[in-house]
Order: structure tokens, then C-alpha cells, then sequence
């Protein structure tokens, strides 16, 4: 008879709850299809008398998770505290470091510190598990490192987080400003403590990292995603968008290309009636473009108690049943430094900005444009405000690099009032 798979969780919030939950009212299921029983040992969090809504009192308590992780009655270590460093490195390193696996849903500590956690753990033959850590209860990371292992991987995208899709499509529903849709998601406990790590688009970033290190082979280099927050998204650029068939998702890709690997995530247009534009409040959706399987779309809960903890439940169980992959898919050590390139696809960009209100300001705008080489397809002006006119442009087919230069030139002109928000169309 296999011995039960002895746990002890780090971090009881809603997704160490909603573990705790699944192993007490699953168990006898679990066990069954893990060939062994899976046993909850010690808990560690910040508050030991915080009423969860689950009992407790069955496992042992620890005040310092790391000792949670050198108790030698634990098997495997399930951190779920988040930070990149802090308790939750020194508890997953003390956890290796002891002979002990470890389940993370920690998006942020594996997309900084992932290549060293991940050569610790394959060089002390543990496992190091983190499908919790992308797109909730989505099981994206299973799905890459075997369901699709035999595909060459030209290209990932998606919308990785639920709280800047709420927002977005919130805005969009109701008529609603950013702020006031913000403060809205901020009451009903959306956001993150730091909601940077939402709306600057940092946490989807973190997860498009570690999708992009087992999609491509490469060590998961955080800083090489080109990086935009949702914060300057205006309810006129949801209804522009609306009027053109599209809406604004923060949309995450990463595709390697002849000059390198283009990973960002930014607010971007897609199609309003693709999977992607009709991706409603806090679901995730990730596209995976394989050169054997062509497509697959995935879409899911990408947040929440049960989804979450459902995916931390599926490493636990892979574990349990002797399961043993390379952290990012292959070898940590044959991971290689991907070579980073800017986005050079061709693409509509769609470009609002407050221009003075005066004769030739639009003129002197175009020619900048096309001083840069950037055609304009469509343009209006809109909704004067005092001596300022605002205008939407959609060029035809441009570079990134193209749509920099040109609305550096166009700042240069003196007519431009304010950031110009400028925002990639991806059609296909
Ligand atoms: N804050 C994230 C989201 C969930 O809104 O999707 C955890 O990564």
C-alpha cells in the first residue's frame, strides 16, 4: 500500500481555502484516482483564528512557513502566500532544499526567480508544479508541456487577466469611466493588494512569461515583454472601438519570429465577434498555435477559490501519482536566452489624441505621419472640448517602430495635447 502524499499548505486565502476544501470533500475521489490517499499535515498563514468557512483544527499549525517547510513529516509543500520574494522564495528554496516538492501558484516568484527554482529543484530531483500560477483553473501548462509537447509552438496568445477583462468589458456594458469601474472592482475584491500588478498589466505579463518559456524553450525572462497597463483606456476608445467591429482586450502574444522572440502584453483590438472579443468579465482565454495541431483555444476561470485551487489540486495529484516533468517542460538547464525582438509585424494601429483646436493642427499631425511612413486609413474628429479636439486615426499596416516614430514627430509639432493612447489592431 502506497503511504498517503502528506501536505503542508502555506497561505490560507481564498485559493489555500478552496485546496483545504477540495481535499475534505473530495478525499475518498482523490484518492482513488491517485492511487494513494493525500493528506493535509500543517497549515501555515497569517492568522490562525480567521474564520475560513473551513475547520482547521485537524492540522498542525505553524507560525513561520518556512518551518512549515523543513517539517519532516511533509512531502510536498503548497505555497500559496504570492510575492516574488520574501516568505514564499525562502519557504519554496528551504522546501527543495530539504528533499521536498513544491506546488506554487506564485506567478511572480517563478517569472523572476524560475530558472534558478527550477535548475534547484530538477538538480535535487523534485518536482516544482505551477499550473495555478497561469490562467486559474485553466489547465494551459499541462496542456502545453504534454498535451501538445510534440508541437513546434509559432505562437501564444490571450487574455490572462479576469480583473482587467471585468474592467474593460464593464466599461463597455454600462457606460462606464475607468475610474468609476475601477473603484467598482476594488469594492467587490477584484483587484490585488497592489493593483498595479492588474491593471499595469504586470501579473498577465508574469504568467505570458512562464506560458512563453514552455512554448519556446526559453528561460523565463520577465523583463523581455513589452509592457501596457489599462489605465489610460478611456470609455471613448471603448465606444471608437465598438463603432469599428472591435473592443479592447489586454491582450498578451508571444510568437517567435526569424529575428527573435516578441512576447508583450498591451491593450490591444481585437475583433468583437472572435473568441477573443467576445471573452466576457474575469474569464481568461488562451490561444495556442502549434505547427502539428494548428489551433487550440482554451477558456476557463482565470480566478477564485475553486478554479484556482482545482489546478493547484491537479499538480498535487500528478505528484501523488509519481508524475515527474521538467519544471518549464524540458531540462532547466537546456533552456535557452531567448533573443529578444522588437514587434515587427504589420498591423492597423488604431491612434487617439487631443489636438489644439486651431487651423493646420491636422495637418501638420498628417504629415508627421507620413513623414514616418505611416498611412492613414480612416480619421475623425470628435466631441470638441473648449480648444481641444479630440481625433481617432486608423493607419493601414505599420511596424510598432513606425507608429513610435511617427507620434514622436507628431509630439514635436507643439498641436498635440496630452499622451496620444495608440493601440495595436490584431486582426487574425
Ligand atoms: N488578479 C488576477 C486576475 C488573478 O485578475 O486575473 C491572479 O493572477
Amino acid at each position: 500500500m502506497t503511504p498517503p502524499l502528506r501536505l503542508g499548505i502555506a497561505g490560507l486565502g481564498t485559493v489555500g481555502t478552496g485546496l483545504v476544501r477540495i481535499v475534505q470533500t473530495n478525499g475518498e475521489m482523490i484518492a482513488r484516482r491517485a492511487g494513494r490517499a493525500i493528506e493535509i499535515v500543517a497549515v501555515s498563514a497569517r492568522s490562525r483564528t480567521r474564520n475560513r468557512g473551513v475547520d482547521i483544527s485537524g492540522y498542525d499549525w505553524e507560525d513561520d512557513p518556512v518551518e512549515l517547510a523543513r517539517r519532516a513529516d511533509v512531502d510536498l509543500v503548497v505555497e500559496l502566500m504570492g510575492g516574488e520574494n520574501g516568505p514564499a522564495k525562502a519557504l519554496t528554496e528551504a522546501a527543495l532544499e530539504g528533499g521536498k516538492d513544491v506546488v506554487t501558484a506564485n506567478k511572480a516568484l517563478l517569472a523572476i526567480h524560475g530558472q534558478a527554482l527550477a535548475e534547484a529543484a530538477e538538480a535535487a530531483g523534485r518536482a516544482l508544479r505551477f499550473e495555478a500560477a497561469v490562467a486559474g483553473g485553466i489547465p494551459v501548462v499541462k496542456a502545453l508541456s504534454e498535451g501538445l509537447a510534440g508541437n513546434r509552438i509559432t505562437r501564444i496568445k490571450g487574455v490572462m487577466n479576469g480583473t482587467c477583462n471585468y474592467i474593460l468589458t464593464r466599461m463597455e456594458d454600462a457606460g462606464l469611466p475607468y475610474e468609476t469601474v475601477f473603484d467598482e472592482a476594488n469594492q467587490l475584491g477584484f483587484l490585488e493588494s497592489d493593483p498595479t500588478l492588474d491593471v499595469g498589466g504586470i501579473d498577465a505579463a508574469h504568467k505570458l512569461t512562464l506560458l512563453a518559456a514552455i512554448a519556446f524553450g526559453v528561460r523565463p525572462d520577465f523583463d523581455a515583454i513589452s509592457l501596457g497597463g489599462i489605465e489610460r483606456i478611456s470609455i471613448e476608445d471603448i465606444r471608437a472601438a465598438a463603432d469599428l467591429g472591435l473592443r479592447i482586450k489586454l491582450l498578451g502574444v508571444a510568437q517567435m519570429t526569424g529575428r527573435g522572440l516578441e512576447q508583450s502584453m498591451t491593450p490591444c483590438l481585437v475583433p468583437a465577434d472572435s473568441p477573443l472579443g467576445q471573452l466576457k468579465g474575469g474569464t481568461n482565454m488562451v490561444v495556442i498555435e502549434g505547427d502539428a495541431v494548428e489551433q487550440v483555444i482554451l477558456r476557463g476561470p482565470g480566478a477564485g477559490a475553486g478554479p484556482t485551487a482545482s489546478a493547484v489540486m491537479g499538480d498535487v495529484i500528478d505528484i501523488a501519482r509519481g508524475t515527474r516533468l521538467p519544471v518549464f517542460g524540458q531540462p532547466a538547464t537546456t533552456l535557452e536566452s531567448a533573443f529578444t525582438a522588437r514587434a515587427m509585424g504589420s498591423k492597423p494601429w488604431y491612434l487617439r489624441m487631443g489636438l489644439q483646436d486651431k487651423p493646420g493642427a491636422l495637418a501638420k499631425v498628417a504629415e508627421a505621419l507620413g513623414n514616418a511612413g505611416v498611412s492613414i486609413n480612416r480619421m475623425r474628429q470628435y466631441g470638441h472640448q473648449d480648444t481641444r479636439a479630440p481625433v481617432l486615426i486608423i493607419t493601414h499596416k505599420t511596424t510598432r517602430d513606425a507608429i513610435d516614430h511617427a507620434l514622436g514627430l507628431a509630439m514635436q509639432t507643439g498641436v498635440v495635447m496630452g499622451a496620444p493612447v495608440a493601440l495595436a489592431i490584431e486582426e487574425d
